[in-house]
């Protein structure tokens, strides 16, 4: 599975990459995926199974910091680790240390209970077996506080969450449990005030495994969007419940149970062959919106028309009027040209990828 998402996805990522190396993410937001929901909806239950990194998940706020996972598709060699946050960097060669990792991490930034932070964790981790994806794990929304935590807790992760959802270049997961009514929830809201022509919101459903007898078939109205319409749609997804996780079940065991069941389920069968259900349909189509990236192709063209416009101002050589700037002209001068230099650089470096 991860193989073929790979595959589909390459080409893009070299120039994703490319584009990295030549230092354009400093002008340029390139493409993330992150996820928003209410706490214990399975945001990192979701992110886990789309990445293949095992991560804290669990019910109550796990996630308390917003995570940055840098997956970076290595052609050989082992799987490696590195955690940053707040002038800390530290490198690790376990994939099962993440977990420990990440918690302490949010206990230095965030407290050792209930609090949450907005200073980024950064995780970067190179592996044969991962693709190339950015991918955000944010904390959950929440409405009362509990124990511990300020009265504008609820606030403070809205604000967090904002954040990361304004930008064009970020592609909004929105998850929502299947046995909760998505019409009232929160994340959908925050997503279409973000985005409101719903060009880079997926909704996700999860936990179709709990859903009550009889409601199966409001599930099914709300996944072929008869309920909620958004552009995107929707997919529904069945993760590893507590008790999974409690019974070490490994994520490719985990992602074969979840075909048998939607595969057997009386209602959701045909949802698998409409490319609606399974974390395979989700990455499938987080692929093709990766690939379409209209913001990125937007924002480099109009940066390639005003670099072109802008050297062309400079073809005649110094303007005379500068001459006014007496005795700095020549620094002033030298400056510029750096800069132009620089400059049509990168937009050479730019029309070749
Ligand atoms: P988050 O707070 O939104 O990040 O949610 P988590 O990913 O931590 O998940 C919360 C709980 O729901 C965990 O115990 C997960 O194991 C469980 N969970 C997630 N997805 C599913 C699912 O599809 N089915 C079941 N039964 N449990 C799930
Ligand atoms: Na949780
Ligand atoms: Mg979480």
């Amino acid at each position: 599975f991860h193989n073929h998402f790979m595959e589909s996805v390459q080409p893009l990522i070299e120039l994703i990459d490319s584009l990295r190396l030549i230092g354009i993410d400093k002008d340029i937001d390139l493409p993330s995926i992150a996820v928003v929901g209410d706490q214990s909806s399975g945001k990192s239950s979701v992110l886990e199974a789309l990445s293949g990194v095992a991560l804290p998940r669990g019910s109550g706020i796990v996630t308390r910091c917003p995570l940055e996972l840098k997956l970076r598709k290595l052609k050989k060699g082992p799987w490696s680790g590195t955690i940053s946050y707040s002038g800390h960097k530290e490198n690790f060669n376990d994939p099962l240390k993440v977990d420990n990792f990440v918690r302490e991490a949010q206990n230095k930034l965030a407290g050792n209970t209930v609090g949450i932070s907005d200073e980024l964790i950064t995780l970067e981790i190179s592996s044969p077996d991962v693709c190339d994806l950015t991918l955000i794990d944010l904390p959950g929304i929440t409405r009362v506080p509990v124990h511990g935590q300020p009265d504008d807790i609820a606030d403070q992760i809205k604000n967090l969450i904002l954040k990361y959802i304004a930008k064009s270049e970020t592609i909004i997961l929105v998850v929502v449990p299947c046995n909760v009514d998505i019409a009232t929830t929160e994340a959908l809201r925050m997503a279409q005030d973000a985005d409101p022509d719903g060009y880079r919101t997926l909704a996700i459903l999860t936990k179709p495994d709990l859903i009550d007898r009889g409601a199966e078939i409001d599930v099914l109205n709300i996944v072929q969007g008869n309920v909620i319409p958004l552009s995107k749609g929707y997919i529904i997804v069945r993760c590893r419940g507590q008790s999974d996780i409690n019974n070490k079940i490994p994520l490719s065991k985990a992602m074969e149970m979840e075909s048998k069941f939607f595969k057997n389920h009386r209602y959701f069968s045909s949802l698998l062959n409409d490319g609606k259900a399974s974390t395979q349909c989700l990455a499938n189509n987080l692929t093709k919106e990766l690939k379409s990236l209209p913001y990125l192709t937007e924002q480099i063209q109009t940066g390639l028309v005003n670099g072109e416009r802008e050297l062309k101002n400079y073809n005649q050589g110094p303007p005379v009027e500068e001459e006014k700037m007496g005795p700095f002209l020549s620094e002033a001068r030298a400056i510029r040209n750096t800069i132009i230099m620089e400059f049509s650089d990168q937009i050479h470096e730019l029309s070749r990828t």
